[in-house]
């Protein structure tokens, strides 16, 4: 079976699984689990039940499909992501944004638990993605049946919608939360940066850095999907302070932040 047959089958059972078309799907990195015990008329569906979908392997992320109703809107919500540190595949990474594409779903919300690398990142802040840097070496859009998913060669200009970031302002004004945005920088990891890794990063011009989401964007992008992206900067990359890295540390700022992280996140829904 091909890959867009898989995903195609992937979308179909989904679509047997939920009353309507939703209208913004929403991956939920580390720590923002909790944003489905929001969504009203739940639908669960765990990863493992929907033909061809890994299961994440990552310990704080779950592995469920979550359709649900936030603010009158019709989400999706993936409770759990794939990453290419887990030893997946590009293409494997993106399946749930492809399904949500052939689903018919056209708005994607992107967030993720980063290291800050400018100086006017703290920990705790929520910095809209303004564009990214992909340093993978991978793209889910190499290979033969790329082209079933839209154009082989694809803008990526305005990959984070404008109007969604203009609207973002507002929200965060709203919520009283300083608004930030950046570029964030994409590496495989697992392991952290070295200081000198992220003094590179800081000079090309990255001011945070994680390990996800820049496949998904480009999944999303080639479908034709309206993107937008939030980093929790739950640590400052290494070197930045006098300090180690710890995973720990990154599971407890996104708890300290998580309430912040799920207003803005349904009041941006709900625009
Ligand atoms: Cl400092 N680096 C990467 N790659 N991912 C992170 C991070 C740093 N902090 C949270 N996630």
């Amino acid at each position: 079976m091909s890959y867009y047959e898989k995903v195609k089958e992937a979308s179909e059972f989904i679509k047997g699984k939920i009353p309507s078309v939703p209208e913004v799907a929403i991956i939920l990195g580390s720590g923002l689990g909790n944003f489905v015990e929001a969504m009203e008329d739940r639908i669960e569906i765990n990863y493992s039940e929907i033909p061809h979908f890994p299961v994440s392997t990552v310990k704080g992320h779950k592995g469920n499909l979550v359709f649900g109703i936030v603010k009158g809107r019709k989400v999706l919500a993936f409770q759990g992501r794939f990453h290419l540190y887990e030893g997946y595949k590009a293409q494997e990474v993106v399946i749930g944004v492809r399904a949500a594409g052939l689903l018919g779903v056209k708005n994607l919300i992107v967030t993720n638990a980063a290291g800050g690398i400018s100086p006017l990142l703290s920990p705790g802040d929520l910095m809209v993605i303004k564009d990214h840097i992909n340093l993978s070496g991978e793209n889910p859009a190499i290979g033969p049946e790329a082209e079933r998913f839209g154009e082989r060669f694809f803008d990526m200009t305005y990959a984070y919608d404008r109007e969604m970031i203009e609207k973002a302002k507002d929200v965060y004004k709203k919520n009283r939360v300083d608004y930030k945005e950046g570029v964030y920088a994409f590496l495989k990891g697992p392991s952290y940066e070295t200081p000198s890794e992220i003094k590179m990063l800081k000079i090309i011009g990255a001011d945070a850095v994680g390990m996800s989401t820049v496949l998904e964007v480009i999944a999303a992008r080639q479908m034709n999907m309206r993107v937008f992206g939030v980093s929790c900067i739950t640590n400052m990359a290494a070197g930045i302070l006098e300090k180690k890295l710890s995973h720990q540390e990154v599971i407890e700022v996104t708890k300290l932040v998580e309430e912040k992280f799920i207003k803005i996140i349904r009041d941006l829904i709900e625009i």
